[in-house]
């Protein structure tokens, strides 16, 4: 921004570009600690889909935070199983789910669904909540290190980065699907675990 509004001779010019070459290493930096923060490579193994559900819930059961949060379970009627790290996708899901109870003000309606892609090539789990939404020019930031807008103390703004580079690593994808002031939506994709895919893996150890 700064860059469009000062002439490319400005004294200044010079300056701002280090400036703006220093902020792009610190995002590499930051970027490269959150990787090794994580595993190096992800622990995959096939698991339901469904467990997704069932684990995070069962990992945040008797937090105080969900008393005034109705929690409707939509889950899908069929075995799908996925192949990624599980203990990271939950991590990501439980994240998810702390965001939407923030975003709610803790009261609400906090809706889990499972689902396939049309092609069912993924697996997707979608995050439904109705809170106060994310405004049009936060949704571009929400998967940055450091992005919050919650007060000092109650936001890290690491949540959703990690979320992000996690997907990365699974071979999947997280993203915004809606959001308004009726609320938001937060979906994140899987692959789905083929069977001829399963026999491979078991062939090759
Ligand atoms: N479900 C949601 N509804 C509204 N805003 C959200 C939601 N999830 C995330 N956000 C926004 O994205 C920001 C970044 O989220 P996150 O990376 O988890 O960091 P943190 O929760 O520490 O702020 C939040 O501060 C909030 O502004
Ligand atoms: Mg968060």
């Amino acid at each position: 921004m700064i860059r469009e509004k000062l002439e490319q001779d400005h004294p200044l010019s010079q300056h701002l570009d280090y400036v703006l070459e220093d902020a792009d290493r610190c995002k590499n930096i930051v970027k490269n600690l959150l990787a090794y923060s994580r595993q190096s490579s992800p622990t995959k193994e096939a698991f339901p889909l469904n467990e997704l559900v069932t684990e995070s819930l069962r990992l945040l059961h008797d937090q105080r935070l969900f008393q005034h949060v109705e929690i409707i379970k939509e889950l899908i009627n069929f075995e799908v199983l996925i192949r990624a790290d599980k203990t990271q996708i939950c991590q990501v899901v439980i994240n998810l789910i702390l965001n939407a109870v923030d975003a709610m003000e803790e009261q609400g309606t906090l809706r889990l669904k499972t689902f396939i892609t049309q092609d069912k090539k993924m697996a997707g789990f979608s995050v439904i909540d109705t809170g106060s939404g994310i405004s049009g020019e936060d949704v571009s930031k929400i998967f940055d290190p450091f992005f919050t807008t919650k007060e000092p103390g109650k936001g890290t703004g690491l949540g959703l980065s990690m979320a992000y580079g996690v997907l990365e690593e699974n071979q999947g994808r997280i993203y915004v699907e809606e959001t308004g002031s009726s609320g938001t939506t937060i979906t994140l994709e899987l692959p789905v675990v083929t069977l001829s895919n399963e026999i491979l893996f078991d062939s090759i150890g």
